[in-house]
């Protein structure tokens, strides 16, 4: 979709109680490259408004302008905020969220969240996130990286904190390794995501 002006971004964040808002977070992984399917297929749910929020590395592997809602970005944040009374975009995004999937959440960003950094726009939304609400994750990375010992401490982290992972799975990867370490299935995701609604009806 073709990003508009900083003030139509925040327009664009104007809430509407009667729908639920996906917020979808993307990161560095190739499994990025999902994102245009995963976006349309959440679109598909009734009553369901759909915003990404990407790192700068992600868009390497999607097409921006393949994804029919607006895609949120780190020099988005910046260049909202010039004076006093300008909107943060990292808390109105978590405002506008009722439900947050990082999907993919790679092994760098989800060091991070572990950790509690939150040095861009996607770590800042998950940082200020109101934990009453689902954040959802899906770990996808190498399987040599997944195997890392660190792994499974900041998964069980992040499951401390309340978050829900969504397992990777094993396949043929990108790289060619096989192993686990794939994204899951979008269909897993979106299904998941499905329930959550039905769980938490408006
Ligand atoms: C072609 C390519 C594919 C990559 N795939 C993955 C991946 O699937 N999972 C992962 O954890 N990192 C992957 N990386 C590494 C991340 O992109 C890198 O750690 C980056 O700093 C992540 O930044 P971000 O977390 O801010 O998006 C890949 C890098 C490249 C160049």
């Amino acid at each position: 979709m073709q990003q508009d002006s900083e003030s139509n971004l925040i327009l664009d964040l104007q809430t509407n109680s009667t729908r639920f808002n996906v917020l979808v977070g993307l990161t560095g992984s190739v499994a990025a490259l999902k994102a245009p399917l995963l976006v349309t297929q959440l679109l598909e749910i009734p009553g369901v408004d759909v915003r990404v929020v990407t790192t700068d590395h992600a868009t390497h592997f999607y097409d921006i302008s393949e994804v029919s809602v607006c895609v949120y970005r780190d020099k988005d944040e910046w260049e909202m905020w010039t004076k006093r009374s300008d909107p943060v975009l990292h808390i109105e995004l978590r405002r506008w969220a009722d439900l947050l999937v990082i999907a993919p959440l790679d092994a760098n960003t989800l060091g991070k969240i572990a950790s509690g950094i939150c040095d861009n726009l996607l770590t800042c939304v998950v940082r200020a996130w109101d934990s009453s609400r689902p954040l959802l994750f899906c770990p996808a990375m190498n399987t040599a990286m997944w195997k890392h010992p660190i792994t499974a401490q900041q998964v069980a982290t992040l499951k401390g904190f309340g978050y829900v992972e969504i397992p990777c799975i094993s396949k043929k990867l990108v790289c060619g390794d096989e192993g686990k370490g794939a994204m899951a299935e979008v269909s897993t995701i979106v299904e998941t995501i499905k329930q959550y609604i039905q769980k938490h009806p408006e």
